[in-house]
């Protein structure tokens, strides 16, 4: 049986390790990208010669160039990508300041568009060294970007997140009819909020925050990492394969909700 390789970024804590997680259960090989080494080697440990750790700051290019090489000497292909890693800059936007501002697009939109158009290159290297043997409807490659219900929500003193969530949804749309007649699917998941150990740890602390967001989420609570990780691992699939250009928002109801639960 063929190998089936991931790209993971942001891939040490939170939503990117529980995609890690459950694509070693679901038996790819992962290739685990982030700029904090010591998280990353942490959390290795864990997954023994199934997935590799590569250092890298996903915001400077040779670093993606790094990793695409890396995954190609590890394990010689790669089928899936998840541009994961993602940043914020709190600021009131009147004092916002133009490096903050850039910072934030440079993780958040200008990699996972770098990193894309590298791997799209090796997919297609790829499909045509495969298309002998394989047949269109028998192709799992996809690429899936981490956006955020902010893509097209705000909230207050986090403006760039949510310009660089709304251009990373943009960024699938103009990929995905691109990559289409390639075979290559391109889909993105705009996430409520999540119980990473920082929203667990914020809301626990603090009742009156946690009263506020449960108030705006139907679904009663904030989801668990693995949730994100299950519609990642959904859209990597078979069964999301006539699913492209999309943004699954998986926010426990809070998108389809006007004023607040009672
Ligand atoms: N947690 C939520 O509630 C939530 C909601 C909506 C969307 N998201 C999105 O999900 C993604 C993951 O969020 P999370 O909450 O798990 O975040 P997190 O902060 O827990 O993890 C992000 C990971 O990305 C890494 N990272 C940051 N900058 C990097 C860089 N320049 N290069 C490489 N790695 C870098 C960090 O070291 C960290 O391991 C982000 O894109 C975020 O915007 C999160």
């Amino acid at each position: 049986m063929r190998m089936n390789v991931a790209i993971i970024t942001g891939g040490a804590k939170g939503i990117g390790l529980a995609c890690v997680r459950r694509f070693v259960e679901d038996g790819f090989h992962v290739v685990l990208a982030d700029i904090d080494g010591e998280a990353g080697k942490k959390a290795v440990g864990e997954f023994r010669d199934r997935v590799r750790f590569v250092q890298c700051d996903v915001a400077e290019r040779l670093d993606l160039r790094n990793l695409l090489t890396a995954t190609l000497n590890a394990f010689g292909r790669v089928d899936v990508l998840i541009n994961n890693a993602g940043i914020a800059r709190r600021a009131a936007a009147v004092d916002l300041g133009l490096e903050d501002f850039d910072d934030v697009l440079a993780v958040n939109v200008r990699a996972p568009f770098v990193l894309s158009q590298m791997v799209a290159r090796q997919m297609q290297a790829q499909i045509e060294a495969e298309a002998a043997s394989v047949s269109d409807e028998t192709r799992d490659y996809a690429i899936i970007n981490m956006s955020s219900i902010n893509a097209v929500m705000a909230i207050p003193n986090n403006l760039a997140y949510s310009v660089s969530k709304g251009a990373l949804n943009q960024l699938t749309t103009a990929l995905a009819i691109e990559l289409a007649p390639l075979g290559v699917r391109v889909n993105a998941i705009g996430p409520g909020s999540v119980g990473t150990d920082l929203l667990q740890a914020v809301i626990a602390k603090d009742k009156v925050m946690r009263g506020k967001l449960l108030a705006r989420t139907p679904l009663g609570r904030i989801a668990d990492t693995s949730e994100i990780a299950a519609v990642a691992a959904f859209l990597a699939s078979p069964d999301a394969r006539y699913v492209t250009g999309q943004c699954l928002y998986v926010d426990g109801g809070r998108l389809a909700l006007n004023t607040w639960m009672e």
